[in-house]
């Protein structure tokens, strides 16, 4: 039985365990469902032989070694990756601009920091896709116990990482990528693609681009390092049961029919909007991350527009373009709304 049929389960049992609000005492009413839900691991639910099942259930789905459910977000999941792999006194090859989780993860494994830089778009001045060529020179100069690639880059660039593996092998150090924005890659063909099956360690946000609640996320490995030790220093003993059949219940829905036809409408309609405006530049490698500039416009100008005059904000802005992020619970009505402001926008200018 796996998580969701778990918390479904009827029950005549009386519990005199934790948790204290004994899944009646509704002290925030409006999320009453949530403490109905939220079980302990007791005898009568064993939530843990749920979970595994529900983990192996996954694994199979991603074509991973193994695939665990985080409720810590992708933080966890990149400090759990490299605590299992680094020891004190690594290194370990990280990007200048990376989410802060990556420096921090390589501090608390009391490895050493070595940073790379990422050219700039020249189009569009956010970071570039990192490539074997930007990271060979580091390999040449250090023993490299393990590299950190952000994949998709918050904007859309996404590298080649069976060519980084690659080189990865070759040096004899373990790749952990950070898929955070890229969860929706492995359900479809029309999106890049995804990491988890090449990847020493991929990990994802569920509730970035795929519908997920905060902050539920997945660690995939392709190695045969056990992440039980590190994930016992990364996770509370104590975890959130209803947030992680909601990962369990947002994989199905991913790989369902409902789930991958709403995918397929929401490239469809953002293809079209990019096709109903010819005067806006479009950017990156993954069409969900609407990364758009309008000549004549500063990218805060035109996020500036975009929200005091069409009631829409967008996701990041720098001084050419603005990035305006979709997922799979991105409506066609939002996306129409979109297409209406960039079109009037970019004939103006
Ligand atoms: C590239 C990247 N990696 C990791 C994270 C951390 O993800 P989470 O919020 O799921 O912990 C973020 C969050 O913004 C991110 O942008």
């Amino acid at each position: 039985m796996g998580l969701i049929n778990l918390l479904r389960k009827k029950c005549n049992i009386s519990f005199f365990t934790t948790p204290s609000h004994s899944r009646c005492l509704f002290i925030f009413h409006k999320l009453r469902n949530l403490y109905k839900y939220d079980i302990s691991e007791t005898e009568f639910h064993n939530p843990e032989e749920a979970l595994k099942k529900a983990e192996e259930a996954a694994a199979k789905l991603y074509g991973t070694k193994s695939t665990k459910f985080l409720t810590n977000g992708s933080t966890s999941g990149i400090i759990t990756a490299v605590l299992s792999c680094v020891k004190k006194g690594d290194n370990v090859l990280i990007w200048k601009d990376a989410h802060p989780c990556h420096k921090n993860a390589v501090e608390l494994a009391g490895g050493a920091t070595i940073y790379y830089q990422i050219p700039q778009d020249p189009t569009f001045k956010v970071a570039q896709k990192t490539s074997p060529e930007i990271l060979e020179p580091y390999f040449e100069n250090n023993k490299i116990k393990a590299l950190i690639i952000t994949s998709p880059t918050y904007e859309g660039f996404v590298s080649d990482i069976k060519a980084i593996k690659d080189l990865c092998a070759k040096h004899n150090c373990y790749l952990i990528v950070d898929e955070a924005h890229g969860a929706l890659y492995p359900f479809s063909e029309r999106l890049p693609q995804s990491a988890v099956k090449i990847a020493d360690f991929t990990v994802q946000s569920l509730h970035k681009t795929a519908g997920g609640l905060n902050p539920t996320a997945l660690i995939h490995t392709n190695t045969n390092i056990d992440l039980k030790e590190a994930l016992s220093k990364t996770n509370t003993t104590s975890p959130s049961y209803p947030l992680l059949a909601s990962i369990e219940a947002n994989i199905n829905f991913l790989k369902s029919s409902r789930g991958k036809r709403l995918l397929n409408n929401l490239i469809d309609r953002i293809e079209i909007l990019r096709k109903n405006c010819p005067e806006c530049i479009f950017g990156g490698d993954d069409i969900t991350k609407i990364l758009v500039k309008i000549e004549g416009l500063t990218g805060y100008q035109l996020s500036e527009i975009l929200y005091n005059k069409y009631k829409i904000e967008d996701e990041r802005t720098n001084e050419v373009c603005s990035m305006l992020l979709c997922g799979i619970g991105t409506s066609t009505q939002k996306l129409d709304k979109l297409e209406k402001a960039l079109f009037a926008v970019s004939q103006k200018n």
